[in-house]
């Protein structure tokens, strides 16, 4: 009988989503163009945004991809943009119950061969466009928040490299490190103050997307004597399941907690790395 019972609730299909509004920053490629489908499939209107222009060919792609989605241009290191942004959707949705900060870039190198200015760069797209993101959607995550079962959500895309240190990327690991403790005092912020938002971080471990292809060209340049495709294999070869994550399993993880399945989770920190934190 209860065999049956589970198969039944198994069968059922899913749009845990159905009604949600979700805004998903640098969501054309790699895990924030996965988490947006993912989100999508649940159910959910998702707002891409990204820095390509309305009337290109990725964002076509993407729109048709994603029937019912909507797209804004956003640079995620401006805050006028995400100022402009709040505004649209508020005109266009009046309400938003899910805000995924994904935006994020890499940078390795000694530090003593870091610029400065390299260093800022990489802390707008990592950090300051998670608080931007958060500032600017806070109030009406909020107001959306108090007319569902268990409020509205936040996921910020860190990385393992935010938990555990690594040589050579000290920036990174910083950047990546600061989102995970700005996701816990957020979350505790928020539920001190009975604010109805849910705060969570993802932490992906190596992913297959364009960002890290790019990242190990220029490891691969810098090195000389290793190919980008044997720094690649060597990732897979040091995770303890022998292989890159694809998107699409960092998406459904996202989708999940940005679901009322998620409804006592805050201030946690989501590992998804196919154990490689786990020595
Ligand atoms: N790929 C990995 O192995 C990995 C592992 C851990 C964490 N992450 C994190 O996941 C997130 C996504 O990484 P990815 O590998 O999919 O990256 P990606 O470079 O493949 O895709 C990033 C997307 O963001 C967009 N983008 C870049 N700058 C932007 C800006 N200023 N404003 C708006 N959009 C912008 C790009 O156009 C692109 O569509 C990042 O935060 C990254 O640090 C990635």
């Amino acid at each position: 009988m209860v065999s049956s019972t589970i198969i039944t609730r198994r069968k059922m299909p899913v749009a845990r989503l159905k009604g949600r509004v979700a805004l998903v920053s640098g969501a054309l490629r790699g895990i924030g163009r996965a988490i947006a489908e993912c989100l999508a499939h649940d159910g959910a209107t998702v707002i891409i945004t990204d820095l390509d222009a309305l009337d290109s060919a990725p964002v076509t792609e993407a729109l048709s991809q994603m029937p019912g989605s909507a797209y804004l241009r956003l640079d995620a290191t401006q805050e006028s943009e995400w100022q402009a942004a709040r505004d649209e959707v508020d005109k266009r949705f009046g309400r938003l119950d899910i805000l995924v900060n994904n935006v994020g870039a890499d940078l390795t190198g000694k530090v003593q061969d870091l610029e400065l200015s390299a260093w800022h760069r990489l802390m707008a797209l990592n950090l300051d466009s998670v608080f931007l993101g958060t500032k600017t959607f806070q109030p009406m995550l909020a107001r959306t928040g108090e007319t569902t079962p268990y409020g509205s959500s936040i996921i910020n895309i860190s990385s393992i490299m935010g938990i555990v240190g690594l040589g050579d990327v000290s920036a990174y690991n910083a950047s990546k490190g600061a989102v995970r403790l700005f996701t816990k005092s957020n979350a505790l912020e928020f539920a001190d103050n009975g604010v109805p938002i849910r705060v969570n971080s993802v932490h992906p471990g190596f992913v297959d997307t364009p960002l890290l292809r790019k990242g190990m060209q220029n490891w691969a340049e810098r090195d000389g004597t290793l190919t980008a495709q044997d720094l690649i294999d060597g990732m897979a070869q040091t995770t303890p399941i022998k292989r890159l994550a694809q998107p699409i399993e960092i998406g459904k993880v996202v989708a999940f907690l940005a679901s009322d399945d998620a409804s006592y989770m805050t201030g946690s920190e989501v590992v998804v790395d196919g154990g490689w934190t786990a020595r």
